[in-house]
């Protein structure tokens, strides 16, 4: 699948805010959540603290009327006078009035003298009582949290013992047991000691509040708490007493609608609380709803575990802000990708178009409209890049245009040498046959001539132009011929040896020193020998006549450095060849010699074979230093 820059762009862009959103996402869920949850169990925590003062209020409220009670005189006096009837009265008074469940006074041996709840059970002993037994024998107030047995608060009146009777309700979490009703009842209870004037003890009054079924306490726990607030029609905070494990008064909304009295608390808690007497703070599944709970013991006045104290707040007040919290950010960091999104696209966009303006002029440049350029506005790396491909442009247009004059001017030249070639083929032949019957008719005249005859030394004359005649029309056809040269293996060195003991002996070269440094280890090329021979003669020869014949000549063969060509060189300290003359010493007939010494054919002659062998030919001259002409020829012949 082919996937464009700008897509790429782009996915990388969003791949990067795609990590970090959701990084961040992530980090912040978590902070707001555990932030939330904290901020609730600290709130549930101090909740409970409230609950506890208001409970403990409650007992000293309990411990306060007792105490006042039991200094009234009218107790004392109507314990001396044994006056039974008023003391029934006056404590049912006092009940009533203090809204007390029980109120009960003994003589100073425990033994009841009044039960104003219920008048008819009395002279029972309640010196066994935790509570009496300690002010009988303290003398002092004393209040508490205390369980009351059934049969006590059947004592104490019958509907008391209907009021705490509660059956189990079975809760899925709660602690397995056997049991499956709770008889007693918990109460918080207060008792004073009553003393005559000299301070001999008279008597005890004990009085309290059943908590089973009394919602007093939770409810005030609720209103001052939580002020009553509700949640999607939930009381957000509730508060509820248990009895050893089982709810006896609570504000938690049972199935029903009632309260949640009879179900039982969760095993977690009760190991928790009731066995290990710690406190409990986290979430808890209460009756049918999860709240952000607390629970800590109720203990009575020896510190035995009797009961628990529990506020919650509802949970989904919580979870719903942190739903709310979470769907937020969220928002925030889609809105923030969609932005990203489009400004990234944008950006690449932006950064892409001095690109695709490249590319078009790339194409435009394949296509060969070397004159486009790159429109280049700013000044960034992009737009040096443009400038560097017009640079290139201007570069590669200027070469182009270089290639081409050189070109056509090669090809006129290689034409006007065609045409040259042709007409010097057929002038050469059409003058070589009469040329030839001219010197045969010639040495025939000279054959019948007396040897002092006068006419002979005009007719040697002839003999003798005519040959030179016949020479130049030789080069002309060596030059016109153009034969392919037949090729065999051959070394150059060898060639290079023949070429220069042939022309050592000559009178020419009888001042020249010839230098030959001769690499040994040139391998065999292909070639045609006689033709490459004729092309090293033309050279020395060129060389000993620039010398005017005195001079050195050096011959260098060896491999070029690319390794593809054998290179051979002739320097010699001739005249040199002035800089607009190098350009057409290859041409035929161009010669610097006097009329009838040369030909103008030597170079031409050679820079055709030389091509013909795919080699090269070039001259290298400082006038007046000498000349150095470089012969280049390929190991490998190309088209082999
Ligand atoms: N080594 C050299 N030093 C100086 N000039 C040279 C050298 N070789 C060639 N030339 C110049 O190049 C010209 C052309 O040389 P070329 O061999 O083609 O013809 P030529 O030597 O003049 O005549 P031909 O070789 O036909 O007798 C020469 O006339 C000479 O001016
Ligand atoms: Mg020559």
């Amino acid at each position: 699948m082919k996937i464009s820059l700008r897509a790429k762009l782009i996915i990388s862009f969003l791949a990067v805010i795609i990590i970090c959103g959701l990084v961040a996402t992530l980090v912040a869920i978590r902070l707001i959540g555990t932030g939330i949850i904290s901020q609730a169990q600290e709130r549930v925590r101090t909740d409970l603290n409230a609950a506890r003062h208001i409970y403990q209020d409650e007992i000293q409220e309990v411990k306060a009327v007792l105490d006042l009670s039991a200094q009234r005189f009218f107790i004392k006096d109507a314990l001396l006078e044994n006056d039974v009837e008023k003391l029934k009265r006056e404590l049912e008074e006092i009940r009533k009035r203090e809204s007390l469940d029980i109120l009960t006074l003994t003589d100073p041996n425990g033994q009841v003298i009044v039960r104003t709840r219920n008048p008819s059970v009395s002279g029972d002993p309640q010196a066994q009582d935790e509570l009496v037994s300690l002010v009988l024998s303290k003398r002092e107030v004393i209040a508490m949290t205390a369980i009351v047995p059934r049969e006590e608060l059947i004592k104490e009146g019958a509907d008391l013992a209907k009021q705490a009777y509660i059956k189990f309700i079975p809760t899925p979490k709660a602690k397995p047991s056997t049991e499956t009703e709770q008889t007693s009842g918990m109460m918080i209870k207060a008792a004073a000691p009553v003393l005559g004037r000299d301070g001999s003890l008279l008597g005890v009054l004990y009085g309290g509040t059943l908590l089973n079924r009394n919602y007093w306490i939770v409810d005030e726990v609720k209103k001052t708490v939580y002020k009553g607030v509700k949640y999607k029609g939930k009381d957000i905070g509730t508060a509820t007493i248990f009895q050893g494990d089982l709810r006896i008064s609570t504000n938690v909304k049972a199935e029903d609608g009632g309260r949640a009295i009879g179900t039982r608390v969760s095993e977690e808690v009760y190991e928790q609380v009731l066995v290990k007497g710690l406190p409990w703070i986290d979430r808890a599944f209460v009756v049918n709803n999860w709240y952000i709970a607390a629970y800590e013991p109720i203990k009575d006045i020896k510190g035995k575990i009797i009961g628990i104290l529990y506020v919650g707040i509802l949970e989904e007040k919580f979870t719903d802000m942190r739903k709310r919290a979470v769907t937020m950010f969220l928002g925030i960091t889609l809105t923030g990708m969609i932005i990203a999104l489009i400004v990234s696209s944008f950006l690449a966009k932006a950064v892409l178009r001095p690109v695709k303006q490249l590319v078009f002029a790339s194409g435009q440049w394949a296509k060969g409209n070397l004159d486009y350029r790159v429109k280049t506005t700013r000044s960034d790396e992009m737009a040096q890049l443009g400038e560097t491909f017009n640079l290139m442009a201007s570069s590669l247009k200027e070469r182009d245009d270089k290639l081409q004059e050189y070109t056509s001017q090669q090809i006129m030249k290689s034409e006007r040498l065609a045409t040259l070639g042709q007409l010097a083929a057929g002038v050469a032949h059409e003058i070589n046959n009469p040329l030839g019957a001219v010197l045969m008719y010639t040495h025939l005249a000279l054959e019948d001539l007396e040897e002092k005859d006068a006419l002979r030394q005009n007719l040697e004359k002839a003999v003798a132009e005519t040959s030179r005649c016949k020479d130049i029309i030789k080069g002309l056809l060596d030059f016109a011929r153009q034969t392919e040269p037949k090729v065999e293996e051959s070394n150059v060195n060898e060639i290079l040896e023949r070429t220069l003991g042939v022309v050592e002996n000559q009178a020419l070269f009888q001042n020249v020193k010839i230098t030959k440094v001769i690499c040994p280890s040139l391998p065999q090329v292909s070639m045609d020998v006689s033709q490459i021979q004729q092309v090293f003669t033309n050279i020395v020869l060129n060389a000993a006549e620039a010398m005017e014949g005195k001079g050195e000549l050096t011959v260098i063969s060896g491999m070029a450095p690319d390794s593809e060509y054998i290179e051979i060189e002739f320097t010699d300290t001739g005249c040199g060849i002035p800089p607009e003359d190098c350009e057409k010493i290859f041409d035929p007939f161009f010669t610097t010699k006097e009329v009838g010494r040369g030909t103008g054919l030597g170079l031409a002659v050679s820079h055709g074979i030389i091509a013909r062998h795919k080699g090269t030919i070039e001259v290298k001259s400082e006038p007046g230093k000498g000349a150095r002409f470089i012969i280049r020829l390929p190991l490998k012949r190309k088209d082999d």
